[in-house]
């Protein structure tokens, strides 16, 4: 099922996508922790590959990417997006040395037939950036709204999926989210919790639009209510000045 966008997954971004690249910029720090798993690679293929955060002028890049309102926001300099889905990726058995899929395979319509076909059409590592569904309610936004984090925790699919689908040897990292990481996932803003207020910022998080506009009412009143008495930085003020958090996210790295 493609949406009028083109949209492949289980998110229209033709809907949800105007503001994603300001509020969901690449952060260095975690670009580190990819160029690591796609070690030596010269050519990389990128499936999912929105408006091309973390795509690397140091590599030649293939990026994949159903949405035209995705493909429209990449920058001139990146290459242009090809219109296409990881359960059916056009391209030749071994084409690439590495490849890469980001925050994109809990969308997908079919992960295990997406992560064969990445497989398949590369010779050496793929990496995954992803979140473990078993660490997603662990964070402390859900106590101020659990349906967006039962939705993120029934969307991801659990690690050893994603691992017995690539086959060969994986290795999982957790990934540390800086202070001010500059990707504005809900983990990002661990520190930052006013930032969750902004619902433009919301919205650059597919899980928000799963809840309807009361859900994410109760949420601004009940986490406004907790920062305007305290109660929020009571229970969860020491993480304002903590320099990196674990949390989900995590970074799968399969070689054949
Ligand atoms: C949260 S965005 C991440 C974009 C980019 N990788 C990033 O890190 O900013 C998820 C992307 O996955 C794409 N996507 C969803 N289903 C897909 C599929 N079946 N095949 C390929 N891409 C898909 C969406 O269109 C969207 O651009």
């Amino acid at each position: 099922m493609r949406t009028y966008d083109g949209s492949a997954g289980d998110v229209d971004y033709g809907t949800i996508s105007p503001l994603y690249a300001s509020y969901r910029r690449p952060d260095e720090r975690i670009a580190h922790v990819i160029a690591e798993a796609l070690g030596g690679a010269r050519t990389v293929l990128n499936v999912g590959a929105g408006t091309g955060s973390y795509e690397s002028a140091a590599h030649t890049i293939t990026a994949v990417e159903p949405s035209l309102a995705m493909r429209a926001q990449r920058p001139a300099e990146l290459a242009t997006a090809i219109d296409a889905v990881a359960e059916g990726l056009p391209f030749a058995e071994g084409q690439f040395d590495a490849a890469m899929t980001l925050f994109s395979v809990h969308q997908w319509s079919d992960v295990e037939a997406g992560l064969r076909e990445m497989r398949r059409v590369t010779r050496g590592p793929v990496a995954i950036l992803t979140c473990d569904p078993a660490r997603v309610r662990d964070f402390w936004l859900y106590e101020y709204a659990p349906d967006v984090l039962d939705t993120e925790a029934r969307r991801y699919p659990p690690l050893d999926q994603l691992t017995a689908a690539l086959g060969g040897s994986t290795t999982i990292q957790s990934v540390p989210i800086p202070l001010d990481c500059t990707d504005g996932f809900n983990e990002a803003y661990y520190g930052r919790p006013e930032m969750l207020l902004d619902p433009a910022a919301r919205q650059a998080c597919s899980a928000w639009s799963f809840v309807d506009d009361r859900a994410r009412q109760d949420f601004d009143t009940s986490l406004r209510r907790a920062l305007g008495s305290g109660a929020w930085d009571e229970a969860f003020g020491h993480l304002r000045g903590r320099p990196s958090y674990n949390g989900s996210l995590v970074l799968l790295r399969a070689n054949p």
